[in-house]
């Protein structure tokens, strides 16, 4: 690890713990804010979760708006229209609340209205120059970590691929991070959202970009979500499962947002652009063949996470330890009943060239990435996991 001087922004405020969903108030008091505009989406609506933020607010004396039509995997356009619906409402915060879908929307929310600018415009890092409003971010899922991440990730319906915003400004002022509100994800969502946060930890650690902050987050996020993730998953009920998910969400959040990801998510962004494959889904599909690829560029590191991961290296070389690590995500994949080959989520073959395409053009991700890939690599990457293999 290099010692240059590194950047770590998270937000102001981080409230962890069950219940803290009801300090809302509060923290929107100190904020100033007089007219909350709540973002959130259809799905976390149906599970009735929208009073759980409207009640808290209006205790505190707070006029509230609530906008909760947000799209999962938001299109640009869908956000564009949601600021439009925010700039002639007089809000003064905006509350973030939701799985990533709905937390990406609404930071965008709170930074478009006035400027006459569309998503697009503000893609890249550090090319949105303006604060905007003060934003408070609930999760409820326990995986992207964007209620403490400067980064906000749309779908170019033009262009088929996901592209990001990144800046300070899109860092939340406060993030609560409640383990109740998850308790209602079906399994589903758990898995695709909690394995997303997995690899956040594990791209966080093996960048070329990690710093020793960003590592100590990483590892313990890694150590959570392994140990918690079935019984997340299959018993939902589990209090302490849903909690050491939140966090291992949260400490994703911490590490991938200053560290950044790698090239999972980068030849994960085209699947899920072109092919609407959610983000946890398409996530999981490239993680192992693309573990397998970078850990011979950091060996060591990739011991590490078998490490964190629960399982015993005694006596392993690094060679060993970091393989045990690759094989293991396979089989997490397959008990959450995840995909590991595009033939599993309807992705042909002839789709290679301009899944390549795509994933080539994530400059941002692929210069984190532990070994180079060159084209030929993407190639052979997405070739590896083409097919499932009959049996
Ligand atoms: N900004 C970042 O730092 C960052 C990082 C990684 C991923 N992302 C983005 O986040 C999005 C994925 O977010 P996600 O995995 O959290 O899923 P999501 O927000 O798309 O939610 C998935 C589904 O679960 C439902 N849901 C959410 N919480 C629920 C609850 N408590 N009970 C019942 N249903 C619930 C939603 O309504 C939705 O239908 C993608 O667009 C991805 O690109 C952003
Ligand atoms: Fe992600």
């Amino acid at each position: 690890m290099d010692m240059k001087p590194r950047t770590f922004l998270a937000p102001r405020t981080i409230v962890t713990g069950a219940g803290c969903v009801e300090q809302l108030g509060d923290h929107a008091k100190k904020l100033k804010a007089t007219r909350v505009l709540i973002v959130s989406d259809p799905g976390v609506c149906a599970a009735g979760m929208i009073e759980k933020v409207e009640q808290p607010l209006k205790a505190a004396g707070l006029e509230t708006g609530v906008f909760a039509e947000s799209v999962p995997e938001p299109p640009m356009t869908s956000v564009d229209d949601a600021a439009r619906i925010a700039e002639d409402g007089g809000y003064d915060c905006v509350v973030a609340f939701g799985g990533g879908s709905a937390m990406d929307t609404a930071k965008m929310v709170a930074v478009l209205p006035g400027t006459g600018k569309k998503v697009e415009d503000y893609v890249g890092i550090d090319v949105l120059d303006n604060p905007g409003l003060p934003v408070i971010a609930i999760p409820t899922t326990a995986g992207t970590g964007s209620e403490v991440t400067k980064v906000a990730i749309f779908a170019n319906e033009k262009l088929n691929v996901k592209q990001g915003v990144s800046s300070a400004y899109l860092v939340p002022d406060v993030a609560l991070v409640d383990p109740f509100l998850t308790m209602s994800c079906p399994p589903r969502v758990s898995a695709a959202s909690g394995i997303d946060a997995l690899i956040h930890n594990i791209e966080a650690y093996t960048s070329v970009n990690a710093t020793p902050l960003t590592d100590m987050y990483a590892i313990k996020g890694i150590e959570l979500i392994a140990r918690s993730i079935r019984t997340a998953v299959y018993q939902g009920s589990n209090v302490e499962a849903r909690f050491d998910m939140a966090l291992g969400a949260l400490y994703g959040g911490m590490s991938f947002g200053n560290a950044g990801v790698t090239a999972v998510h980068a030849l994960s962004y085209p699947i899920g652009g072109r092919f609407h494959v959610p983000h946890g889904d398409a996530n999981t599909l490239m993680l192992p063949w693309v573990m397998q690829y970078n850990m011979l560029g950091c060996l060591e590191r990739f011991a590490d996470i078998a490490v964190a991961m629960g399982l015993d290296i005694e006596g392993l070389t690094a060679r060993e330890a970091a393989q045990m690590a690759v094989d293991e995500m396979r089989l997490l994949a397959d008990d959450l009943d995840l995909p590991l080959y595009l033939s599993d989520v309807g992705i042909p073959a002839s789709a290679i060239e301009e899944l390549t395409e795509g994933a080539m053009g994530q400059t941002r991700l692929l210069v984190n990435n532990p070994r180079t890939l060159t084209r030929d690599d993407v190639v052979a990457i997405y070739t590896a996991c083409a097919e499932r293999p009959e049996g």
